[in-house]
């Protein structure tokens, strides 16, 4: 059995798809209960990663634990999480870190990240890291204002990064959790190749069939706006990444298809799947 936490995050309910389709008995653990239907061989626990002693009794039996950091991360103890998952008997762990806890060493907005790392490599279990670089999912947040108006406003409108479909990211997690030739690695994922968010409003508006009209935000509005969501670290942080990407953080990486045996999948790809969003 596999415990997946976030399982009704952007990761999360795809991986649990993903593990149920091929068979695997899965807890889907998470603060509310994941919408619509659930596989067969899927059971849904109520937990609160910030309260290891809830996440027990779905890790009594289970065989490996997908671990997500919700939020930033604040309130985690992720040395309590990983013993109360060795002291029930799990013998995999699979984390979703972040590309930028490499690339970004001294952001304070990844120290949790690093933590977590750490904590996985020294808990005793066959543990495999993922690293993804940016979500295609990000686009969610411009869903209102194409809604109401066809519009994206974003800064550094011609920046391409190599997002990521974190439907891909589930399936590496799949294959990670499944089978055990990848214990002991660290995977930074990508997507296929840079997209800029000019191009990414193109492709909503495409996929729309109503063009969208891309507003280039200065990095002081952006910043203004994303502190009504995240800490100022985490805004700074991101700010970084979209605006002045390291060379890493712009290269395509070949893991996901050296995992998955195909190339990942585009943004438009993903925003074909998530178009109701936007409608
Ligand atoms: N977004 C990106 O571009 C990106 C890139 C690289 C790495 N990451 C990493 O991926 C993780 C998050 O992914 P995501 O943004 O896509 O998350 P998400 O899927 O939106 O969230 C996953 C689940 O976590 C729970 N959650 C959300 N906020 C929480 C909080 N404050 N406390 C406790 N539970 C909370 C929610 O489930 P319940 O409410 O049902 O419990 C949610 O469904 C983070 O560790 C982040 O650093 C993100």
């Amino acid at each position: 059995m596999i415990v997946v936490t976030g399982a009704t995050g952007n990761v999360g309910r795809h991986l649990v798809q993903n593990l149920a389709s091929a068979g695997e008995w899965v807890t889907a653990v998470s603060r509310r209960a994941p919408a619509g239907e659930m596989p067969g061989t899927v059971e849904f626990q109520q937990a609160d990663p910030a309260r290891p002693e809830t996440l027990k009794p779905s890790l009594d039996g289970a065989d490996a634990l997908y671990l997500l950091v919700p939020g930033d991360g604040a309130g985690l103890d992720p040395y309590a999480i990983l013993e109360t998952a060795r002291a029930a008997g799990v013998r995999r762990v699979v984390l979703q870190s972040s590309q930028a806890t490499a690339t970004r060493p001294d952001s304070p907005a990844h120290t949790r990240l690093r933590t977590f790392e750490g904590a996985v490599r020294e808990s005793g279990l066959r543990w495999t890291v993922l690293r993804p670089s940016g979500f295609a999912s990000n686009a969610y947040m411009w869903a209102a204002s194409i809604r109401s108006g066809r519009t994206v406003a974003a800064p550094f409108g011609d920046v391409g990064l190599p997002v990521i479909d974190p439907a891909d990211i589930a399936a590496v997690a799949a294959e990670a959790l499944r089978d055990g030739s990848h214990a002991g690695r660290t995977y930074e994922l990508t997507g296929p190749a840079p997209v800029s968010p000019r191009e990414q409003a193109r492709a909503i508006g495409e996929a729309l069939g109503a063009p969208v009209r891309f507003v280039e935000q200065s990095r002081a509005e952006a910043r203004e706006l994303l502190l009504r969501f995240m800490p100022a670290p985490v805004v700074d942080s991101t700010l970084g990444i979209l605006g002045e990407p390291t060379p890493e953080e712009r290269r395509v990486s070949p893991a996901v298809e050296q995992i998955l045996g195909r190339t990942p999948r585009t943004f438009a790809d993903w925003t074909a799947d998530n178009i109701v969003a936007f409608r």
